[in-house]
């Protein structure tokens, strides 16, 4: 796992990194310290920062080494271990000028890379997201205003007892901001697919938390997206199969698009929801709820998930798998839903009772209704028989007749879809089946 984290100067990346790296134990990278342990020898040596070509000689000179020892990064100049001494206010200026410099850059670069490709890490500077990992799975750029950065730099500095001003420290924070977001070759800017994050008004361990929260859900985004393109090639591969050996015929199937609504079929067997999954193109995302149990059986689960099967807990009451689609068709998905309430095989539809239930889904998650007819001879699934799939056109939310919800106009939009879906089947009430 590779987490970037970037930002201005006293945005709190670092100590954020680190608290961080010690709750998903992996390692924390700070970059920063690389760019001012160069910046110390330049000093030292008595190069200017400003003088390019003095600089850019004295990395044909500099031993530097970063290492990892008890998960603690040490960087090695000359072979003695930095500290303290590359954090004075002085060498944070030097840092940031000889950090503009390309070949500083690329003489730091493969240090940078080659820990994160044997390492889990979080790893903090200016172009983590852009430049050194582009490829991180998680991606924050950490800010907060002026002011506020400058008041915890301040207190941070006068800690390790460098006496300095509140205006020195925030004078010097912008001027070094500008630089480093300013030079030419990998300014300090938010990566496209970076999380923003203003901590200006945050407690340390509030930034921690947030910064917590959207590792987890970029994570959890990452995973679902790779889970749903491999599902999205299973209903390809499984609704073909089925189509052809089911000899199902799917009709109208551009009356259904992507978007919170109630598929509304009859009901005749278990097969009813996979014949109308397999109807739909695979760029539609339609759910059906089916029983926990179902999800347990090896081969089964991965099918049903693929043709977008959504797992019932806690049994399979009405209450349960109303609630349930109310959710779905509310979080703007699609959801088969039967008004008749259970399977009537062998029985003209026109003929059976039906329930409030798909009303009152539309009602709560104010979507439209699509009705759809699974027709087969003699309302009965046999070996051969071919199986009509008639969609209908979606009957808009405005149109199913809601005011104030209740159990009458929960019936009257379930009995308008309802005869929609006996007329797209051409089943009238009485006449025997054909
Ligand atoms: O994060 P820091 O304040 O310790 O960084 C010191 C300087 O190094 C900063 O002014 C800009 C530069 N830097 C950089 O250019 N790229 C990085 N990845 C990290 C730091």
């Amino acid at each position: 796992m590779k987490i970037a984290i970037d930002g201005p100067s006293g945005a709190g990346k670092s100590s954020l990194a680190r608290a961080v790296a010690k709750k998903l134990q992996i390692i924390y990278v700070d970059t920063g310290a690389l760019y001012r342990s160069l910046g110390y020898y330049a000093k030292e040596h008595g190069i200017s920062a400003d003088d390019t070509a003095a600089v850019i000689a004295m990395l044909q000179n500099v031993s530097l080494e970063m290492k990892f020892e008890g998960g603690e990064q040490h960087i090695y100049l000359d072979g003695r271990i930095v500290g303290d001494e590359i954090r004075t206010p002085e060498i944070s200026m030097y840092a940031s000028k000889v950090s503009a410099i390309p070949e500083v850059r690329t003489f730091l670069l493969e240090t940078q890379r080659q820990i994160a490709r044997t390492n889990d890490v979080i790893m903090d500077g200016r172009d983590i997201g852009t430049v050194i990992l582009p490829d991180a799975n998680v991606k924050i750029f950490l800010t907060a205003s002026d002011e506020a950065r400058a008041k915890r730099r301040l207190a941070e500095l006068l800690a390790r007892g460098i006496d300095t001003t509140f205006e020195d420290v925030l004078t010097d924070m912008r001027q070094r901001d500008k630089n480093d977001s300013s030079r030419a070759v990998a300014p300090a800017v938010q990566a496209p697919d970076a999380t923003l994050l203003d901590n200006s008004d945050m407690t340390a361990e509030e930034s921690v938390l947030a910064a917590i929260d959207i590792i987890q859900r970029k994570l959890a985004e990452k995973k679902k997206k790779t889970k749903s393109t491999f599902y999205t090639r299973l209903h390809f591969l499984v609704a073909g199969l089925i189509r052809f050996i089911l000899r199902v015929k799917p009709v109208g199937i551009e009356n259904v698009q992507n978007g919170g609504a109630v598929l509304c079929s009859n009901h005749i067997s278990f097969a009813d929801v996979i014949v109308i999954a397999v109807s739909l193109p695979r760029n539609i995302r339609m759910r059906f709820l089916a029983k926990a149990e179902l999800f347990k059986i090896p081969l089964l689960a991965p099918l049903i998930r693929a043709l977008g099967a959504y797992r019932l807990d806690r049994g399979g009451s009405d209450v349960g798998t109303i609630k349930k689609s109310i959710e779905i068709a509310k979080s703007g998905e699609i959801v088969v839903a039967f008004p008749q309430g259970h399977r009537y095989t062998g029985q003209n539809p026109a003929d059976t009772p039906i329930k409030n239930g798909v009303g009152m889904i539309a009602y709560r998650a104010k979507v439209p209704m699509i009705p759809v007819c699974v027709k087969v001879k003699g309302a009965k699934y046999g070996l051969f028989r071919r199986v009509n799939v008639i969609f209908g056109q979606p009957i808009p939310y405005a149109e199913l007749g809601f005011q104030k919800g209740g159990s009458d106009e929960y019936r009257n939009a379930t009995e308008q879809v309802f005869s929609k879906i006996c007329e797209l089947g051409g089943y009238v009430k009485g006449e025997e089946l054909k």
